[in-house]
């Protein structure tokens, strides 16, 4: 054999060491965790034949604890880009299968490479965790790499979309690189996520936790918000990372991807013009008008299972990405409060930052008082969702098909927060508050004088209703573009759209706003 096939024989062998990671033993230990290897997830990840791997034989430089001795091609992450869909994309897995996929000085360095790499070509990154964490042995070399990956998600944030899969541990601080990302995304049953583990939580607070009840999917989905799909499992989760990147732009300079439409535009849904109850206190499901309106009723939702009240999610009109925000009435009346207003304020930000157009449902009955929500600091949260509706540029348009009620009408995409397009459907009541409320503030007093209070406020209420609770009244000042048949919302939304496509606005310079955090 020439020295140049023995040289390219070397090669091939190194590949080969490098491919098994920590080992055989270790990637059998991975699969009997019900867990894939890096390799395999972004092999699910990418196009076939698409993976371009990075750094392969980068390998760590730690001596401490006879490390040196202990040392592994590619160290514990594999890094590189590919094409999803044909499009680029940057990603990096952490290998569980060297030293638990901990974080070192080396793997931290090529996680930012590629990050640099996704910057410079305005692509997205995709990461995918298994962790232990810091790696123990390399002390603050390991928190210094953290630190890099932070900064980086940081100046990345609204520049090239960020998604997170959370495929096994993510713990201590590790969970702020994930946290800073636009999109978490956590498989059941093999993923959590804590700041501190179930040990130190009884050490410090005396309280008996396991961690899929501190920290698992269903947590994250459910109370925290802070994970955006729960998935079935690790498979699952890739696949919803390739639907969600299906929405997305690669930058904040280009557009989403325009998808053929098969869905006729003109569609006429006569469901809808029957779909609103004749109580207003009857609620009905926002998920059939999305589903009705929107491209073959495809509808990627966002934080499915927290703060049910409000819905956010991506779908498409005559295959133009938008983002919906809709009210819900079927879960506590629709009402916003802290939690739906801040999931609420997060997507619209993303979605103005990546240009993705706003098509925004109202069937608000108001904010929820009590001192749950005051403590909490509602005024803040419900400002957030003000001030991102209010900030945003990308293209508005705004359906109020029953309720929109006071500050709550204000906060969902109305008029003078430069909305669009705002139209209603005929059932739409805009005013400062429900009939009831309003006559109790104003008539009371007359009430209570007379014969038959009770005929009073019945009486005032029929009033208020008739001047305030319908859509004309704020379409006599021009608040309503138009007043539209529900059935035909498909349409006039996807003619919004079209006339918007050109929509050119820019707020005020400024090193960035102050929105209420
Ligand atoms: C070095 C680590 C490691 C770490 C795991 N390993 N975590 N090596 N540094 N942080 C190694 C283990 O020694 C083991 O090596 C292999 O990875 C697999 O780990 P196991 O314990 O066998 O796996 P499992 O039973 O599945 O448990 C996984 C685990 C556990 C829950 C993640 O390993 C664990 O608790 N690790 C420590 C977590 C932690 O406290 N990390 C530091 C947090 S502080 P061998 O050779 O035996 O196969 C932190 C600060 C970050 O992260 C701050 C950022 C700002």
């Amino acid at each position: 054999m020439s020295s140049q096939l023995e040289k390219v024989q070397e090669l091939i062998e190194l590949r080969t060491k490098a491919r098994l990671g920590g080992g055989e033993k270790a990637i059998e230990k991975q699969h009997e965790r019900g867990k894939y290897t890096a390799r395999e997830r972004i092999a699910q990840l990418l196009d076939e034949g698409s993976f371009e791997e990075l750094d392969m034989f980068v390998q760590h430089r730690c001596t401490n604890f006879g490390q040196d001795k202990k040392t592994f091609l590619g160290d514990g992450v594999v890094t590189g880009y590919g094409t999803i869909d044909g499009r680029l994309v940057y990603v990096f897995a952490q290998d569980f299968t060297v030293f638990g996929g901990s974080l070192s000085e080396t793997m931290a360095l090529k996680i930012c490479k590629v990050m640099d790499m996704a910057m410079k070509m305005g692509a997205p990154v995709i990461g995918l965790n298994d962790s232990g964490g810091a790696r123990i042995q390399e002390g603050i070399n390991a928190l210094a790499g953290y630190a890099e990956i932070f900064q980086r998600n940081i100046l990345a944030s609204g520049v090239i979309p960020q998604i997170s899969a959370i495929l096994g541990p993510c713990a201590g601080g590790a969970v702020y690189s994930p946290a800073l990302t636009d999109f978490t995304i956590m498989a059941k049953g093999i993923s959590y996520m804590f700041l501190t583990g179930p040990k130190v939580v009884k050490t410090v607070t005396g309280e008996d936790v396991t961690q899929e009840d501190l920290g698992g999917a269903d947590v994250h989905s459910k109370k925290s918000g802070v994970c955006h799909f729960a998935a079935e499992d690790g498979e699952d989760a890739i696949k919803i990372i390739r639907k969600l990147f299906s929405y997305i732009p690669q930058n904040n300079l280009e557009e989403p991807p325009l998808v053929e439409c098969t869905d006729p535009i003109d569609r006429l849904e006569d469901s809808l013009n029957e779909i609103i109850p004749d109580s207003p206190t009857r609620p009905y499901d926002m998920y059939e008008v999305i589903g009705a309106i929107i491209d073959n009723g495809e509808f990627l939702e966002v934080q499915a299972d927290y703060a049910k009240n409000i819905i956010v999610g991506f779908a498409r009109f005559n295959g133009q990405t938008v983002g919906i925000v809709a009210n819900q009435p079927k879960y506590l009346a629709g009402v916003l409060d802290s939690n739906a207003s801040r999931k609420g304020a997060r997507f619209v930000r993303f979605c103005d930052a990546f240009n993705i157009p706003l098509v925004t449902l109202v069937d608000v009955p108001g904010f929820l008082p009590g001192t749950g929500q005051e403590y909490n600091g509602v005024i803040l949260h419900g400002a957030k969702l003000l001030y991102a509706y209010g900030e945003a540029t990308v293209p508005k348009v705004t359906v109020t098909l029953r309720k929109s009620y006071g500050g709550s009408h204000i906060v969902m995409s109305c008029k003078q927060l430069r909305g669009d397009m705002n139209y209603a459907w005929p059932t739409a009541e805009i005013a400062v508050m429900g009939g009831a409320g309003a006559v109790e503030v104003l008539y009371a007093k007359e009430a209570k004088a007379s014969e038959n209070p009770a005929k009073v406020l019945a009486d005032r209420e029929a009033e208020y209703n008739k001047l305030f609770c319908n859509p004309y009244n704020a379409a006599r000042y021009g608040y309503i573009d138009d007043v539209i048949e529900p059935r035909n919302t498909r349409f006039r939304v996807i003619r919004a759209l079209q006339q918007l496509a050109t929509k050119k606005v820019t707020n005020p310079a400024k090193k960035h706003g102050n929105i209420p955090l």
